[in-house]
């Protein structure tokens, strides 16, 4: 039968395999991704706590929310298209965990806004797991005084 696959064939498709699955899963797909990122920001651009960290650092939107299109498929699609670090551009930004639970806040609402109900559970459960994973790295690169080994 046709399912009959050589090693080397299921190993070519198995990003897009997985992607494709991933997407009948959740109903996300990197135009509903873009989507959400498009009403995310502008949501946060209007938040009197997080619009002016933003607004600090970023002079061309565009540019970032394609960076964050991408970084959203590589997360929630595993499509691999984002290549970037997020921790240090995060470090020197002045927030605390206060300022995660706002932008999780902000990003929950809109991923039900926009995503159906599997894939807004989805991209919100990942954005959970990368705030607390992010802050946690900006504080520790932040140092305790306890000298960096790595
Ligand atoms: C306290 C909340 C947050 C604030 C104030 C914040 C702020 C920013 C700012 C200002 C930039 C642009 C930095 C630059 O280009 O110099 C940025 C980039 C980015 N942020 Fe955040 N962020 C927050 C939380 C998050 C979370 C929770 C995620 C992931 C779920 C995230 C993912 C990213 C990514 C992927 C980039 C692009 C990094 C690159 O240039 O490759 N951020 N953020």
């Amino acid at each position: 039968m046709s399912s009959i696959q050589t090693s080397s064939s299921r190993s070519l498709s198995a990003r897009p395999a997985i992607t494709a699955s991933l997407e009948a899963r959740t109903g996300l797909d990197d135009e509903v991704l873009r989507e959400l990122v498009h009403a995310f920001y502008g949501k946060i651009r209007n938040d009197s706590v997080l619009g002016p960290i933003f607004a600090a650092r970023i002079d061309d939107w565009p540019p970032h929310l394609e960076r964050m299109t991408a970084f959203w498929s590589s997360v929630a699609l595993m499509t691999g298209r984002y290549h970037g670090a997020p921790v240090p551009k995060h470090v020197g930004l002045p927030i605390d965990w206060g300022h995660f639970e706002r932008w999780l806040t902000l990003f929950r609402e809109t991923a039900k806004e926009i995503c159906t109900p599997a894939g807004a559970a989805h991209v919100i459960e990942r954005a959970e797991r990368i705030a607390r994973s992010l802050n946690f790295a900006v504080e520790d690169a932040r140092g305790t005084g306890i000298p960096n080994l790595a």
